[in-house]
Parts: structure tokens; C-alpha cells; sequence
């Protein structure tokens, strides 16, 4: 299955919509009260994306034998990154206008509203996890430590500070592949560990997982910088040429367009090896679709 294929568009589809049914089961109404914090919440969830996260976690569990639905999981890494994007736009951060192709959640709703439906979104993540997997409870423990590290003050959060206050430092390469390890690749990482730990799998499949996760999301971000350079708002969804003029540091702006073009394509070829060492020494199976995804994501123009 390749990434350009119908085979792969019609998979990647089905899968997007199962994760917005399940968003629209797993969340508060909207007019669940206080019913302007859950319309923004929702607002924000249905404005579109490409649900990568969720896809990620889905594709990484049908690789191995398993009871438990990848849905609840699929749904809190959604609503975990809802939340960082909510608070990344807001004028403290990034100071965004679009996002998903919408105004951003604190254009619409208000600053007050915004901070506090990203608060909320975060917290439903991690209550989501509890709940549903509550018959399981050392696999719901294994996804609540997945991704409360993943958005913890070592990783996510450490990596937005150091690319929003942090501007002022030194641009080293060290310091980027901070950042962009940590605000990205490491929630990335998490959609990929979650979705094996759902599984049958030894917890030695969920290391070589993380492995995965690690390079591929790193290549999310530098291909993610090298579209705000190349990318124009509308494709985009978000603005574009953003990060020149928010003074950030990023592959682009360190390493030039070609090289961070390579990096991507060297880090995805990377993620694709590890892929087939997973599968072929813990005995998985797949037809592809979590190489083709990789491959899409890479290749992806917005
Ligand atoms: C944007 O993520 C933020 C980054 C970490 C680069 P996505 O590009 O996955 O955004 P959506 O979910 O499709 O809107
Ligand atoms: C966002 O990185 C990372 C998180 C939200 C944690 P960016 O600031 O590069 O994302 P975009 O470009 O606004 O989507
Ligand atoms: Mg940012
Ligand atoms: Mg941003
Ligand atoms: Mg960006």
C-alpha cells in the first residue's frame, strides 16, 4: 500500500471518521453546561485536522492482537493536542488567527474562554483514559503515564517554552532538536507507544514503538516548519510565514530548506525500518497502512 494510493485514501478516511464519531460519543455535548465553555471545546475539536494522532494510535494497534478498542485512546491524544494548538494561537504564544481553516478558538470565543476550554480539554484527556479503560486497569495506568509524560514539563511543555520564551537563547542545533523533540515529537510518541500498549505486545515492542515515534515526529515538525516557509494560509489552515515573523527557531531557519528536507526523508526512512523491526521481531502483521501513513506524512502540503 502506498501512501498516494486509493487503497491507502479510503483507509485513512474510514479511520478519520471513526475518530470523529468517537470524539462527538467521548466529549461533553455542546450545550452541556456551562454551555460556552463546551461550545468552544467542541469548536475546537470539529474545526477539522487531520487527525494524525488518533490515525497514529489506530494504525499502531491493528499491528498486534488485541481486546480493547484503540477509540477512547485515539480520542484523548486528539483532545491533548486540541488543547496545545488552542493555547499555542493565543496572543501570548503565537498570536494565530486561523487555525483548521477557522478563527481561532480565542478569536471566536474570547481569551478567557480559550485558555480555559484548552485547560478543560487537557483534563478530559487524561479522565477519558481513566474511564474507559477502568476494566483494564494496568493497561489504563500504562496510557495515563504514556501521555501525561508526553505533556509534562519535560517534554510538550518544556519544548513550547523554550520555542516561545526561549527566543532570546542560544540557536544551536542541540537547542532545536529540544524543542522540536519535545513540543512535538513527543505527543506523536505517545499516539504510537498508546496504540501498542492496547495491544497483546511485550512491553519490548512498546520501547521499539517509542523508537518510532521519535523519529517520525521529529520529521512532523521539521516538515511543519519547512511548510510555514513554503506554504501559503489558505492550504495551510493556520498562517503561513509565521515562524520568520515570530523570531522562532526552526530547521528551516538553521539548516536552509534543502537540508531540512533531507532530515525529513532521512527521519521517515528511519521510522519505516524501525516499523518492520517491530512488526517482525515481536510478531505483528500488517498490510502497510502505518508505513504509508509515515510516508504520507512526510509528503503531506498541509
Ligand atoms: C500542528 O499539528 C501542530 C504541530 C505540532 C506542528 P497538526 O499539523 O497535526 O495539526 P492538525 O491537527 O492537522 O490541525
Ligand atoms: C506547535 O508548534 C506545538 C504544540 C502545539 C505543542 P507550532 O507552533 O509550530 O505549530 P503550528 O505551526 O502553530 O501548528
Ligand atoms: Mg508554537
Ligand atoms: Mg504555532
Ligand atoms: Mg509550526
Amino acid at each position: 500500500m502506498t501512501h498516494d494510493s486509493p487503497e491507502f485514501n479510503e483507509r485513512l478516511s474510514r479511520h478519520v471518521a471513526e475518530v470523529e464519531a468517537a470524539i462527538r460519543r467521548l466529549t461533553p455535548a455542546p450545550e452541556t453546561r456551562p454551555a460556552v465553555l463546551h461550545e468552544a471545546m467542541r469548536y475546537s475539536l470539529e474545526a477539522g485536522g487531520k487527525r494524525l494522532r488518533p490515525v497514529l494510535c489506530i494504525a499502531a494497534h491493528a499491528l498486534f492482537p488485541s481486546v480493547l478498542s484503540p477509540l477512547p485512546a485515539a480520542v484523548a491524544l486528539e483532545c491533548l493536542h486540541t488543547y496545545s494548538l488552542i493555547h499555542d494561537d493565543l496572543p501570548c504564544m503565537d498570536n494565530a488567527d486561523l487555525r483548521r481553516g477557522k478563527p481561532t478558538c480565542h478569536k471566536k470565543f474570547g481569551e478567557t474562554t480559550a485558555l480555559l476550554a484548552g485547560d478543560a480539554l487537557l483534563t478530559h484527556a487524561l479522565w477519558l483514559l481513566a474511564d474507559a479503560y477502568k476494566a483494564a486497569p494496568a493497561v489504563a495506568v500504562g496510557l495515563v503515564r504514556d501521555l501525561g509524560d508526553a505533556a509534562g514539563s519535560r517534554k510538550l511543555i518544556g519544548g513550547q517554552v523554550e520555542d516561545t520564551i526561549g527566543t532570546a537563547g542560544a540557536n544551536t542545533p542541540e537547542r532545536l532538536d529540544y524543542i522540536h523533540h519535545n513540543k512535538t515529537a513527543a505527543l506523536i510518541t505517545a499516539a504510537i507507544t498508546m496504540g501498542v500498549r492496547l495491544t497483546s505486545a511485550p512491553s519490548a515492542a512498546v520501547a521499539k514503538a517509542r523508537e518510532i515515534g521519535m523519529a517520525a515526529g521529529l520529521a512532523f515538525q521539521v516538515v511543519d516548519d519547512i511548510l510555514d516557509v513554503t506554504g501559503d494560509a489558505a492550504t495551510l489552515g493556520k498562517p503561513a510565514h509565521a515562524d520568520a515573523g515570530n523570531g522562532k527557531l526552526t530547521y528551516p531557519s538553521l539548516h536552509g530548506l534543502g537540508a531540512s528536507r533531507g532530515k525529513a526523508c532521512e527521519l521517515t526512512d528511519t521510522a519505516v525500518r524501525l516499523c518492520g523491526e517491530l512488526v517482525n521481531e515481536f510478531g505483528g502483521t500488517t498490510d502497510g497502512f502505518l508505513v504509508a501513513l509515515l510516508r504520507n506524512m512526510e509528503n503531506r502540503i498541509n
